[in-house]
């Protein structure tokens, strides 16, 4: 296992390059199982999670090439049974589920387990592959899925949950329905950009999809799909933390190859904040601010603020000296950040799923324990901006979903290396 060692308090100036995004690889390389031709997905981030998720078609049957972000899959002839073993290390394997579905009629895919950042149902996802007509079993952890050619039909679905729609659910009912007979309307479906790339990459396939990136999405079903080319969109969360870092520690950081609009709730609450922000056509920049302003911000679905930038900017509210709110709604356990920070003299309180956050009271370097994805990355800022050294430990966690953060970081002017544990 590795740590990572960071020394703070290194100011921060100059470009990054942002990776292909995550969120959107993983859906779109399970949806080359869809069909038999080869598919070639570019800006793949090389991530121990799209590695993972390359190792999950590749065992069911699929041929899979990778050359420096090119990933080139051919899913010839492909099984229908995801074992847990191999998709027990990551929830988004749950991503399969539509693909198998669509194209085979039969799957079975384990059922994810627990997750650190709280309660994490997929009955969504079952509920709307119910809804297209097919047979769903839940037995010894195993979802079984089946369904007849004829009796897997489109249909009017709502998958709006407790929480708001559900990003990878909207995802699987998508590609199941672009295999289905008819018409599918999905009302209440998740909105991010990462489910519009999603579906411009199933209509390079041949699939017929109106409205994706609104509540409403329309699958007209085909016959079969075919191959595609396709470069998935940037990483809006990976960005959104260099503005962060940018913001707390910044004399001019620029991020490159970035879509802008994708993040307008976050640049707009760091613009309320007071700090100064420059948009171009694929760039932005962000410089830091000796006095900025306290703020208040509520998680939501997209175009709301991401859950996946709350962490980050729990640690931008530790660095200004006014107090701050930060509001959970999507996941509202996921605070897993709040007690490490803490241990960094982080002034922090915690009332139900709400953050009070009193900034301004310097954070010392200590040693940290990672628990998920964005909350390493909070701590990751925190140690960047804290006195003296901090070592962040479990250090996989930030692998799953940053590519080269460390690298990236040190180009910029940061102090931080990896260690082995
Ligand atoms: N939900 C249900 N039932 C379901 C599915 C979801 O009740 O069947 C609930 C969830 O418990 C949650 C809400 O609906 O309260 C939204 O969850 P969603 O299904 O949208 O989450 P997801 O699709 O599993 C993706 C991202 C997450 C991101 C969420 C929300 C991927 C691989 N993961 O998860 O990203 O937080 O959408 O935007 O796309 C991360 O990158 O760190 C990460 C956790």
């Amino acid at each position: 296992m590795e740590k990572l060692i960071v020394q703070g308090g290194h100011r921060l100036k100059g470009r990054v390059n942002i990776s292909g995004s995550k969120n959107s690889a993983l859906p779109i390389l399970a949806a080359t199982l869809l069909t038999r031709d080869t598919c070639t997905i570019r800006r793949v981030p090389d991530l121990s999670d799209t590695n993972y998720m390359l190792r999950i078609l590749g065992e069911l049957g699929a041929e899979v090439e990778r050359a420096s972000g090119v990933v080139v899959i051919t899913a010839g002839k492909i099984k229908w049974k995801a074992p847990y073993e191999l998709v027990r290390k990551m929830r988004a394997s749950i991503c399969v589920l539509g693909p198998l579905t669509g194209r085979l009629h039969k799957a079975s895919v384990s059922l994810p387990g627990g997750c650190v950042i709280g309660d994490r149902p997929v009955d969504l996802h079952l509920r709307g592959l119910e809804a297209l007509g097919a047979k769903v079993l839940v037995e010894g952890g195993d979802i079984l899925v089946s369904a007849t050619r004829a009796g897997f039909k489109g249909r009017v679905i709502n998958m709006m949950g407790k929480h708001g729609p559900t990003v990878l659910g909207t995802g699987n009912v998508m590609m199941a329905a672009t295999l289905a007979k008819g018409t599918t309307i999905i009302e209440g479906a998740a909105a991010e950009p990462e489910v519009e790339d999603l579906a411009d990459f199933l209509i390079k396939m041949g699939a017929k999809i109106e409205g994706a990136g609104t509540n409403r999405v329309v699958i007209e079903g085909v016959k079969e799909l075919h191959g595609a080319e396709h470069t998935v969109i940037p990483d809006r969360i990976e960005a959104g933390t260099f503005l962060v870092a940018g913001a707390m520690l910044g004399d001019g950081v620029t991020l490159k190859r970035v879509v802008p609009g994708h993040l307008r709730a976050v640049t707009s609450t760091l613009e309320a904040c007071g700090f100064e922000l420059e948009s171009g056509r694929d760039s932005l920049t962000i410089r830091g601010n000796g006095s900025s302003r306290g703020f208040t911000l509520t998680t939501h679905p997209y175009p709301g603020f991401p859950t996946d930038m709350q962490a980050q900017f729990c640690a931008l509210a530790c660095a200004i000296p006014d107090s701050s709110t930060i509001t959970e709604t999507i996941f509202p356990q996921r605070f897993m950040h709040v007690a490490e920070i803490k241990r960094m003299g982080a002034n922090v309180t915690l009332q139900g799923a709400t953050a009070h956050i009193r900034g301004g009271a310097p954070l010392k370097g200590a040693p940290v324990m990672a628990s998920d994805l964005r909350a390493s990355a909070a701590l990751v800022l925190a140690g960047l901006f804290a006195e003296g050294q901090t070592e962040v430990h479990r250090l996989y966690h930030i692998d799953r979903g940053y590519e080269h953060l460390d690298d990236k970081l040190a180009a910029l002017g940061a102090s931080l290396e990896r260690a082995r544990e």
